[in-house]
């Protein structure tokens, strides 16, 4: 980038013809990633990277770095993007995981937090799993996922030893799905194949009930457009009982990055979005580029597996829950995720609430506030304790806008 100073240009058009530059950037990958590629989480209003500055003149202190600061997410954001009344919460931090991730999957068995795959950073994913042991809070062990498994936006569910991991993105920054699907024996470690999807899917909701794995919605294969479509099939034991997935009822939304969760005999889905960043067209690498999103705070339930009923909503909208759930005593809990776009600076907000789903009143609450915003946090709970790792979180308390991707493992006593 510096080459950008041009010597032979004057310094004005050189200005102008840097703004309109970084205007073209600035809508590609804005706010899917910041940590380590800078270029492509640019704002065109918003963030000048200092190669840039430097290059037509600017110094960090500048003027127009100062008119940019002030342009930064008011403190006050309205209800729809404001962080909600929280009772306080005590976190308590746990040693890291050995890799950053975003977009990873997660499922809980027993003791264990499995963590699967995930991008570590827009141009590198992981294609292995690591595990957290709850009862002395450490990562026990880590060991690889097949090659041709998804890295990122997978449907998965576990039974209590077999993992069901389904669909998802193959390779990074906005790659093609795969609609391979395999299941995992957890004491043995081994990977099967399963019938693959009738088609690939983005971040479906996924979930076992009553003797099927269901998947459901996601982003079709250009990664943007809501899939509706409903399909599962028969597994036990780790094996499908079909050759074949079955087609059922669609779902009324369609859209990826949602809670999908079986409590009482009933399955949920909850919240997420139509739209995602897609692949800019004729990229090589399938760099990704900013699309227009909206986020949901829609309860669905798959009411006798033949309709779907309509529940209150969550009390913020809210995406990239996936894997933000957990069950504990007759409620869900979702902790995190991204809302609505800010209208002014049409950046991503990130959610920092932990919220309750009261299964037998079907009402929501916020019950306390993460450390921080986070989204596509992995979430677990055990011996009383809630805990989450991965993600990425806000850059501050007064910026909910996307910041670094962490590997830190948080919990916190729950009593609800
Ligand atoms: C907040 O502002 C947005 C955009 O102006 C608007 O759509 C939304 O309804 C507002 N929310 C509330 C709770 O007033
Ligand atoms: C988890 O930690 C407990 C306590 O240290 C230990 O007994 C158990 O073997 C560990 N599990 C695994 C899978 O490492
Ligand atoms: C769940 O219910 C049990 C039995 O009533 C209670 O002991 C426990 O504290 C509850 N768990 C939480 C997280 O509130």
């Amino acid at each position: 980038m510096e080459r950008l100073g041009r010597k032979h240009m004057p310094w004005r058009l050189s200005v102008v013809l840097s703004c309109i530059m970084l205007f073209g950037i600035g809508f590609v990958g804005d706010n899917l990633w910041r940590s380590s590629t800078p270029m492509s989480s640019l704002h065109p209003f918003f963030e000048l990277p200092t190669a840039i500055q430097s290059a037509v003149g600017l110094g960090k202190k500048s003027k127009i770095k100062n008119k940019l600061d002030h342009m930064a997410p008011p403190k006050y954001l309205n209800a729809t993007f404001a962080d909600l009344e929280a009772p306080h919460l005590e976190w308590e931090e746990m040693p890291s995981a050995p890799a950053l991730r975003l977009d990873g999957a997660a499922v809980q068995i027993k003791n264990l937090l499995y963590v699967f795959a995930g991008y570590g950073t827009i141009d590198y994913v992981h294609s292995h799993v690591d595990i957290f042991n709850f009862t002395d809070n450490k990562w026990c062990d880590r060991f690889d996922m097949p090659k041709e498994m998804a890295n990122s936006h997978l449907g998965m569910a576990a039974d209590g030893r077999y993992v069901y991991a389904v669909t998802g993105q193959h390779g990074p920054q906005c790659r093609v799905p795969t609609a391979r699907c395999f299941v995992l024996d957890t004491e043995t470690k081994k990977w099967h194949d399963l019938p693959s999807l009738p088609a690939p899917r983005y971040a479906p909701a996924t979930q076992l009930w009553r003797g099927r794995l269901h998947v459901m919605g996601g982003s079709k294969e250009n990664r943007y457009t809501p899939g509706l479509d409903h399909w599962s099939l028969a597994v036990k034991d780790g094996k499908p009982l079909e050759q074949e997935w079955q087609t059922e009822i669609s779902i009324p939304r369609g859209g990826p990055h949602r809670s999908c969760v079986v409590a009482k005999d009933q399955l949920f889905i909850i919240g997420g979005q139509e739209g995602d960043f897609m692949a800019k067209p004729g990229s090589p690498i399938f760099k990704c580029s900013r699309r227009r999103e909206v986020v949901y705070g829609d309860v669905y339930m798959l009411d006798d597996g033949k309709k779907w009923k309509e529940l209150p909503p969550m009390p913020k909208p809210n995406s990239h829950i996936e894997f933000s759930w957990v069950v504990v005593n007759d409620s869900i809990i979702v902790i995190g995720g991204t809302t609505q776009k800010y209208p002014m600076t049409k950046k991503m907000i990130l959610v920092g609430e932990v919220f309750q789903f009261h299964l037998n009143t079907l009402k929501w609450s916020v019950i306390g506030r993460m450390p921080f915003r986070m989204k596509t946090t992995l979430a677990g709970f055990w011996n009383g304790w809630l805990y989450f790792t991965s993600g990425q979180r806000d850059r501050g308390p007064h910026d909910p806008s996307p910041g670094k991707v962490v590997g830190s493992v948080w919990r916190t006593k729950l009593r609800l």
